[in-house]
Formats: C-alpha cells, sequence, structure tokens
C-alpha cells in the first residue's frame, strides 16, 4: 500500500495520545435503541484539542520542518481550532496569532478566548463577521508578519487544509483496527461538519481502505457556497499527496444538514436534548455547536428507525465553549 507509507512519512509534530478511545454508550444506547460506539476525540489532546489534533500534528509538523516560527488563524470567537492551535503551538514553541471574527467581546475572557489567552496566544480582533472579509484580513496579518522578518505558517478557518485532513484519513484506519478488535462491524459513522477537513480525511480514509462506514458529516455551519464541492477539493488534494490515484466525487459526499437549525453557532433545542441525553445518562459532556448538534443527528435519525446497525459517534471535542458567556444557557435550554 503505497499511501499508506506515504502517510506514515509525512513529519508530525505529536500532540496527543492515540489511538483516541473507543466505547460503546450503554445508557446511551439504551435510551435510543441502537448500538452506539463514541470515538473520543474529545480526551487525550494537547489543550482540549479534539478533531483540531490531528490535522494541526500534520500541518504543525510540516511548518516546523520547514522552518516556520509563528502560526496564523482565523475563526469566531470562541473558535476551538483558534483555541486548539493557541495550545499546540505553545507546546511546540511557536508564537500563535489568533485573528477573531467580530468586535471586542465585552467583559472579561470566557470558554475558548479564556484559553486563548492562557496559551500566551497573540489575539487581534478583525472588526468584521464575513468569511471573505476575515480571509483578507488573515493575508494582510501573515503579510505583516512577513515583513517584521517572521516566517509564518498561514491555516485557514478550521485548519482544513489537504494536509491537515491527512489526520483524517490515519484517524479512520485508527478507527477500523479499533473496530476489528471490539469485534464490531458498523454500520454508520457520524461526526459534526463545518470547514470539512475531518470529513474529507474520513471519506479518503473510507475510499483508500475500502471497508467500514462511509461517514455521514452533519453540517453545523456553511463555510462555502458548494460544500460538497470544497470537501471534494481538500479529500483529493490529500489523495494528491500520498500519490493515491483516488478521486471523491462531491455527489457521494454526505453532508446533510437537518440539525444545522438557524446556522453555526444558533442553539437547536434538539442539541440541548441530545446533550442533557449524554450528561445525564453517560456522564459525557456534548456542546451546542457542533458535538450536541451530531449526537442530535444520531437521536433524530435513531427514532426515525434508520438506524440499522452498530453506530459510532465521533466526539470531536468542543467542551470548552460550554464555558463561554452565554452558552450555557444554549446548552441546556435551547
Ligand atoms: C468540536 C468540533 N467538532 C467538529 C468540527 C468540524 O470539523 P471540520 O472543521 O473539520 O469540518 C469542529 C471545527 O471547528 C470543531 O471545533
Amino acid at each position: 500500500m503505497g499511501w499508506a507509507q506515504a502517510l506514515a512519512d509525512r513529519p508530525r509534530a505529536p500532540l496527543m495520545s492515540r489511538p483516541s478511545p473507543l466505547h460503546p454508550a450503554p445508557r446511551l444506547s439504551a435510551a435510543l435503541g441502537v448500538d452506539l460506539w463514541l470515538k473520543r476525540d474529545d480526551v487525550g489532546s494537547i489543550g482540549l484539542a479534539g478533531n483540531k489534533a490531528r490535522k494541526l500534528e500534520l500541518t504543525l509538523g510540516a511548518a516546523l520542518a520547514e522552518g516556520a516560527d509563528c502560526v496564523v488563524t482565523v475563526g469566531a470567537a470562541q473558535s476551538n481550532h483558534c483555541r486548539a492551535t493557541a495550545a499546540a503551538a505553545a507546546a511546540l514553541g511557536l508564537e500563535a496569532h489568533l485573528l477573531l471574527r467580530g468586535d471586542a467581546p465585552a467583559g472579561p475572557p470566557t470558554g475558548n478566548l479564556l484559553l486563548d489567552r492562557l496559551f500566551g496566544a497573540r489575539v487581534h480582533v478583525a472588526g468584521v463577521e464575513d468569511w471573505a472579509g476575515l480571509a483578507a484580513a488573515l493575508d494582510a496579518l501573515a503579510a505583516r508578519l512577513r515583513d517584521e522578518g517572521r516566517r509564518p505558517l498561514v491555516l485557514p478557518a478550521g485548519g482544513s487544509t489537504p494536509l491537515g485532513a491527512l489526520g483524517f484519513v490515519a484517524a479512520y484506519g485508527e478507527l477500523l483496527d479499533q473496530l476489528d478488535a471490539a469485534g464490531v462491524e458498523a454500520a454508520h459513522l457520524f461526526h459534526a461538519s463545518t470547514s470539512g477537513g475531518t470529513h474529507a480525511g474520513l471519506a479518503l480514509g473510507h475510499a483508500l481502505h475500502g471497508r467500514g462506514p462511509a461517514p455521514v458529516g452533519l453540517e453545523v455551519g456553511r463555510l462555502y457556497d458548494d460544500v460538497p464541492a470544497a470537501v471534494a477539493r481538500i479529500a483529493n488534494e490529500a489523495a494528491a499527496l500520498l500519490g493515491a490515484g483516488v478521486r471523491l466525487d462531491p455527489a457521494a459526499l454526505a453532508l446533510p444538514d437537518d440539525q444545522i437549525g438557524a446556522g453555526y453557532g444558533a442553539f437547536t433545542g434538539a442539541a440541548a436534548e441530545a446533550i442533557a441525553l449524554a450528561g445525564r445518562l453517560e456522564g459525557l459532556v456534548f456542546d451546542p455547536v457542533y458535538s450536541g448538534k451530531a449526537l442530535a443527528g444520531v437521536v433524530a435519525r435513531a427514532r426515525a428507525g434508520e438506524l440499522d446497525g452498530p453506530v459510532v459517534l465521533w466526539h470531536t471535542g468542543g467542551a470548552p465553549s460550554i464555558f463561554a458567556a452565554g452558552f450555557a444557557d444554549g446548552a441546556l435550554r435551547a
């Protein structure tokens, strides 16, 4: 398998212990009438990095090998990706510059913003809301750093580059090994999706292995006009990095948006109910922006009788936002 060797040969900055746990959720399973397993990327990584650790191991690993001395990225004020980047940069001795959407929030920093400060990141308030404006501001910030003689790695929103997606190609193989060891033949695989790197990597991993459940990315925000096309592009460029002759067809990707509600960050009653179920039945933390909406998608499908075999829900992290001002209400009472 040439692609597997090419994947193993990529430089990687270690940011998590692997494999992340895979375990059954017996009480949730009983409540939903399905055999539910949780893949716990929310535990065991630097700075509670969640799914971001897998991307950052590769993007920062390559950047360090190429002599970068800082990392610049962009996101919402409560961005998990920015917080994870800040933690990873701290651990690797890189300076992190975070360009955060909108205006400076009032009051003391909470949730991810608090952690950004704790990890020593330089926080830049963008003063703009739209993603095109933010991308332009990111370029300007990177240019300014270069003018100052710095060598920045520039990461887009969500850190979803083809190189980062390779982290989830490897993760798909990790899951298959764990399912094999547990003797479980999973019929379904769900996760929360926005910038698409997670889905691109899992879908490519599925295609390369030629077995296992096809990932379903429950969209919780829309970053691109044509999401499947953007995600397929990331996956296909990732395949090219491995020299793999596979091409994913955008039309074959499963990116349903039935849990998105009024959009990115908008709280939904379904996610609030799912978060409460996981908390009360399993002592687990899901968040209202990502993992709670993904769990809500599983709950809805279980209740509709659509799940006909073991189900894996990839817990991609995101718990710190629960502690952000205004988020606890959304998690508990949407
Ligand atoms: C907790 C969490 N889950 C899922 C996602 C979605 O991953 P991706 O951006 O790769 O689609 C994110 C991205 O910000 C996230 O923070």
